[in-house]
């Protein structure tokens, strides 16, 4: 089955559309602080204006409660997605009420509104079907189809992901489409050398991708906070850093796995180690064998790869034709420990061949330190998803729109 886009969905001129995008942007003191996903999703946004839609746009925002949480309002992203359109765009102030109800029986063709936060209603993500189906049928009378856009969202058996695209005429949106290409050339004959970038603090949330991906790849780096766990495996201490005990077993495997199937593991040879957890913490590179060995002794953190990791990273990413990254190298938010992801950033956008840079942290990071996205083959909005996909799982939103 393949999956069905906007053109199974036949002239959408003055018919109400329900987008389902990701909308769920980072916000500091109620300020966007990456407006990435609103602006991965004005393609389609612009298609079905164009196309004389009514377009009912809905998402989730961080992981409220299933009841109203100020602090996780869309009112600010429909503020950025007006200014984006350069268009007024109308916000309600509930998801399915009496607000939302007003809102699209105002709307015109090519008029546009936003619809308070998803999560906001318990049924978006409960655990029962029955709950969800209940849910889906609230939002389902909004509209008289479903154009389905928020990738990173598509990993989740939800209200608005999944049962709605069963209840009303449904099909993917263009950033779906794009994303999907693009993740196909990692899976379908990637170009060799493939190499992929691993960071992020949790081993554990890594665990499947890695092994699904050793089979697949010549080349796979490891950095974040994640590293210490492979160090600690291969026998070092490291002293106060991140690490997850009940992981050492499961990296040894990997790193054995490695070495049988002849793919190279780059692992960090030097860290910098802080004396805490903090953005002006006293800091000094160590060897990745010697951790304790700084001042800081056993207390020391490791916050960052050290400076000669980050240029073999940079090497072993430059020599390669396919890379993936997903997950920061160190605690990027503190300019003193965001070298390491800036000189793996860098890299990616040096690659000769397809550069992906996967993830909503990722993506934050990279457009902090300054990249913009044409220097990259592509930045996925995805972090969760993307992984999945690369994972090899089936991603309940997309089979609901036809992909197998
Ligand atoms: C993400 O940020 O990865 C997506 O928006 C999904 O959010 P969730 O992990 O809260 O479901």
């Amino acid at each position: 089955m393949t999956l069905r886009t906007l053109e199974s969905l036949g002239s959408l001129e003055g018919k109400r559309v329900i987008v389902r995008c990701d909308l769920n942007v980072p916000l500091r003191d109620g300020v966007i602080t990456d407006d990435g996903r609103v602006r991965a999703s004005l393609p389609t946004l612009n298609a079905l204006i164009n196309a004389g839609a009514r377009v009912i746009v809905c998402s989730h925002l961080g992981r409220p409660d299933g009841a109203p949480d100020p602090q996780y309002s869309l009112e600010p992203v429909a503020q950025r997605l007006s200014e984006l359109l350069g268009a007024p765009v109308a916000f309600a102030r509930d998801t399915v009420g009496e607000s939302a109800q007003d809102a699209v029986s105002s709307l015109e063709d090519g008029g546009v509104v936003v619809i308070e936060n998803l999560r906001f209603n318990a049924g978006e993500t409960a655990k029962d079907d029955a709950t969800r189906q209940a849910f889906a049928a609230e939002l389902a009378k909004l509209g008289d189809v479903l154009v389905s856009d928020g990738f990173g969202v598509v990993h989740r058996k939800q209200a608005s992901v999944y049962e709605l695209a069963e209840l009303l005429p449904s099909a993917a949106g263009l950033l779906i489409e794009t994303e999907l290409d693009v993740l196909d050339r990692l899976t379908e004959k990637p170009e060799r050398p493939y190499a992929v970038v691993l960071g992020g603090s949790k081993v554990s949330d890594k665990l499947g991708v890695i092994s699904h991906l050793l089979p697949r790849v010549d080349r796979i780096l490891v950095g974040g906070g994640m590293l210490f766990t492979f160090l600690k495996a291969q026998g070092h201490a490291v002293a106060s850093s991140l690490l997850e005990e009940d992981q050492l077993d499961v990296v040894r495997g990997y790193i054995a796995e490695a070495e049988e199937r002849g793919v190279e593991l780059v692992l960090p040879t030097d860290v910098l180690v802080a004396a805490s957890f903090s953005a002006d913490a006293a800091h000094e590179v160590a060897a990745a064998d010697a951790i304790e060995a700084t001042a800081f002794g056993a207390s020391g953190i490791g916050l960052d790869i050290g400076p000669e990791t980050a240029a073999r990273f940079a090497e072993v990413i430059r020599g390669s034709k396919t890379v993936f990254w997903n997950g920061p190298m160190g605690v990027f938010e503190f300019p003193a420990f965001a070298a390491g992801t800036k000189t793996v950033a860098q890299a990616l956008t040096e690659v000769d061949g397809l550069s992906v840079v996967g993830g909503g942290d990722s993506a934050a990071a990279v457009r902090q330190l300054g990249f913009t996205d044409d220097q990259f083959g592509h930045i996925s909005t995805g972090g969760g998803a993307s992984l999945e996909f690369l994972e090899g799982k089936k991603l309940p939103g997309l089979e609901v729109l036809g992909w197998a």
